[in-house]
């Protein structure tokens, strides 16, 4: 008998309207479009603008995306997995919010906190369920509403974030496509890094932190940098070895859209070039764990049947990882 894979077999997206625009940006901060094109490819990203509105409105307009496309049947859906470091609140889960809101009646959902490789660990994991023979449908989200927890007043990294989430759908497969190989990885000790100080267990809310602006991503931008180069290259790499993946025979490179340097960067190592790689970070920014579905999202149309296509990430944690897909179904 041949062994179970899980297939992705949809894809859904979503963005806000809200386009922030590297101008504007130049009226709330000392910067400049020149600065941040050039040193991180950005142009703009969209902003969720409104009352109440959480990472959920997000995650729920992207998997209703998917679901219409794929002509699923909510109720057939298993697990709904939420990566996310922006949840609509500490808890509930902000999938079982989901999960309610597309009358997926019949699931069991959970969020998954990995910051920008969130939604690779969430994919690692949805496919071990469907791997195991126990789920028929999983669905996938990463999506983050960086807009709640970034500093306006910041420019190094007011500059980088914004808001979106996207999804897939994993199904099980026999045929030889869907998720191949991954490797993930993390290391507490890059805390100091890039955090946010307070709002957890240890440091709750209070008026000292929020007088102190600890409510806020505190990121060391150029130590982050050097940490991100050096290991989401190696583990592409590894990857890619193993799996016998060379520049000639992988078809696309999905790496998480932190910054325009380290995608070049990790191209690079794979050996990958330019018109191989899916990059919407000009128009989106970092969205966290919304960046990899999101270049699904935006890049199913051209995708094959076959297409060997090697995602990676990194980020808070610190985390990071590659994972091989092969494609499952023609755009
Ligand atoms: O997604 C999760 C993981 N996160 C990442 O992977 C992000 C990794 N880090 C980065 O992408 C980059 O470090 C940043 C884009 C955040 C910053 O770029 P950088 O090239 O590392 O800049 P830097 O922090 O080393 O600063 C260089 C200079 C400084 O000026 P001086 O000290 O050389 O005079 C900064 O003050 O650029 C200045 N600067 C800015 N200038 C104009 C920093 N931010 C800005 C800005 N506009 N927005």
């Amino acid at each position: 008998m041949s062994k179970i894979k899980a297939a992705i077999t949809g894809v859904g997206g979503y963005v806000p309207d809200y386009i922030l625009t590297n101008k504007e940006l130049e009226t709330m901060v000392e910067t400049n479009d020149e600065w941040i094109t050039s040193r991180t490819g950005i142009k703009e990203r969209r902003i969720l603008k409104g009352e109440s509105q959480g990472v959920s409105v997000m995650g729920i307009a992207a998997a209703k995306d998917m679901l219409a496309k794929t002509k699923t049947d909510p109720k057939e859906i298993d697990a709904i997995i939420f990566a996310t470091v922006t949840p609509d609140m500490t808890f509930p889960a902000t999938a079982n919010l989901v999960a309610t809101a597309i009358g997926a009646t019949n699931a069991f959902s959970f969020d998954m906190g990995a910051a920008c490789s969130g939604f690779i660990y969430a994919l690692a994991t949805g496919a071990s369920y469907i791997q195991s023979g126990m789920y028929k449908k999983v669905i996938v989200i990463g999506g983050d509403k960086m807009s709640s927890i970034i500093d306006y007043t910041d420019r190094t990294t007011c500059i980088i974030f914004g808001d979106g989430a996207g999804c897939v759908l994993l199904e099980p497969t026999t045929e030889d496509v869907g998720v191949m190989d991954w490797e993930l990885r993390s290391d507490g000790s890059g805390e100091q890094f890039l955090h946010m100080k307070a709002g957890g267990s240890r440091n709750p809310a209070s008026t000292e932190t929020i007088a102190k602006r600890e409510h806020y991503v505190y990121q060391a931008g150029s130590a982050v940098f050097k940490f991100a180069v050096t290991n989401m290259a190696d583990i592409s790499a590894q990857v890619a070895e193993r799996n016998n993946l060379n520049a000639e025979n992988i078809t696309w490179l999905a790496p998480h859209q932190a910054n325009k340097r380290i995608i070049d960067a990790t191209a690079q190592r794979v050996g990958i070039s330019d018109e191989k790689v899916m990059m919407n970070i000009e128009r989106y920014g970092n969205t966290t764990a919304g960046t990899i579905p999101l270049l699904l999202w935006d890049y199913e149309k051209q995708l094959k049947k076959g297409d060997n296509i090697l995602m990676a990430a990194f980020g808070g944690g610190f985390t990071w990882g590659a994972v091989y897909v092969k494609w499952a179904y023609n755009g």
